[in-house]
């Protein structure tokens, strides 16, 4: 095996809180522990395919444990497998039909870091940025992905950073809305990001002791939803919380869009269904209702604790995974123990959902909280 003596770390897709302290954690065990040289790639495959590279050293990671984002910065639509053509004027080049046109430039990055002399490349990155990761593994580039995604639905692994920080966040929503429903006997309704997945949405929504909880993996009836408050208020409980998943889907099994984004290769954004379930519930029950989305505020600010360590360990997992020569691996925690998960393995799995008939929901169901269903 080739001595790796130079890294690269690349952060791709949406930032989330802890994707600053797994880069603080990379960069101070390759350094303190092996004496690697390490480089930040910015801007994610953007910053790969323009050779936006940057040195780090142990002060540029000083004082990052905190801060949320990532001081690499990201990009979510540059696929450099599938990257959109441009004309010499920077506009997207359509077809016939007004699609846009796509050409393969993947060996622009490889060759990139190759004038680097980059040894091995950390991916940090959801879905789209580790398939990428993987596409490159096979292009024969050392790769290191690491799993990011508030949503926490990545498979083989138990539980991503940023998850954590996010669900506090979202309960901390539920717990501040609560006092105006309390004060004004209204239904309010948080709407929490998640994309397919309702995992932040059923966490926020017990730990914020919901009434209802609305998640994609149960489709819900507005009218199921719409008796158990009137139910409540018939017992005495003048106001409801409702905890929305932005995937949250009604029975015909729709969700609701708030925009595509065409050059992105997961074009759907979701959004709006808050306010859907608030103008519903407000005409069956005869309650005042709102609608609050949280969104981006989810994805931002001071890591907790507890992001802040499983960061560390999945930075320093990867570092060792790197210098065993364990290439084309996800690290991974699995229980309590951290792991690696061939790319390929994890690529082209299904996402990893809200079981309808899990620990939780059974739970939550047994305390009283309706799920539309
Ligand atoms: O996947 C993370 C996530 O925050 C989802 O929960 C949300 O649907 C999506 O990203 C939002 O993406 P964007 O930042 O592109 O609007």
């Amino acid at each position: 095996m080739k001595e790796i003596r130079k890294i690269a770390i690349m952060t791709g897709g949406g930032d989330c809180s802890g994707l600053n302290p797994v880069i603080r954690a990379v960069v101070r065990t390759a350094i303190m522990k092996y004496g690697l040289e390490v480089v930040g790639i910015r801007h994610g495959y953007h910053g790969l395919y323009h050779g936006d590279f940057v040195k780090l050293g142990l002060e540029d990671v000083e004082e990052i444990i905190t801060k949320g984002g990532t001081i690499l910065y990201s990009s979510n639509k540059d696929n450099l497998f599938q990257y959109p053509v441009r004309d010499a004027n920077g506009e997207f080049v359509r077809d016939e039909n007004g699609k846009l046109t796509y050409e393969d430039v993947s060996d622009v990055g490889v060759e990139n870091l190759n004038k680097a002399g980059i040894d091995a490349v950390f991916i940090l990155g959801g879905d789209g940025t580790l398939t990428s990761g993987r596409d490159f593994a096979r292009k024969g580039v050392n790769v290191i992905a690491i799993p990011k995604t508030i949503d926490n639905d990545l498979a083989f692994t138990d539980f991503t950073f940023g998850f954590d920080t996010a669900i506090s966040v979202a309960t901390e929503g539920l717990d501040r809305v609560r006092t105006t429903g309390m004060s004004h006997h209204r239904i309010m309704v948080v709407e929490i990001m998640g994309r397919g997945a309702g995992w932040m949405t059923l966490h926020a929504g017990i730990a914020g002791a919901a009434d209802v909880i609305l998640l994609p993996e149960i489709p819900y009836d507005i009218n199921k939803v719409a008796e158990k408050i009137k139910a409540d208020k018939a017992n005495g409980k003048e106001f409801s919380i409702v905890a929305c998943s932005e995937g949250a889907k009604s029975l015909d099994g729709k969700q609701v869009i708030l925009k595509v984004r065409e050059d992105s290769p997961d074009p759907i954004r979701l959004g709006g269904v808050g306010s859907v379930v608030a103008d519903q519930l407000e005409k069956l029950v005869g309650s005042e209702a709102r609608a609050t989305t949280l969104g981006h505020i989810q994805r931002g600010g001071v890591p907790t604790a507890h992001d802040r360590v499983l960061s560390s360990r999945y930075g320093y997992a990867a570092v060792e995974l790197c210098m065993k020569g364990d290439f084309g691996k996800m690290v991974a925690l699995q229980g309590e123990q951290m792991t690696a998960v061939s790319l390929e393995d994890v690529i082209g799995q299904k996402t990893k959902n809200v079981d309808p008939n899990g620990e939780l929901v059974t739970m939550a169901k047994a305390m009283g909280v309706c799920f539309g269903d």
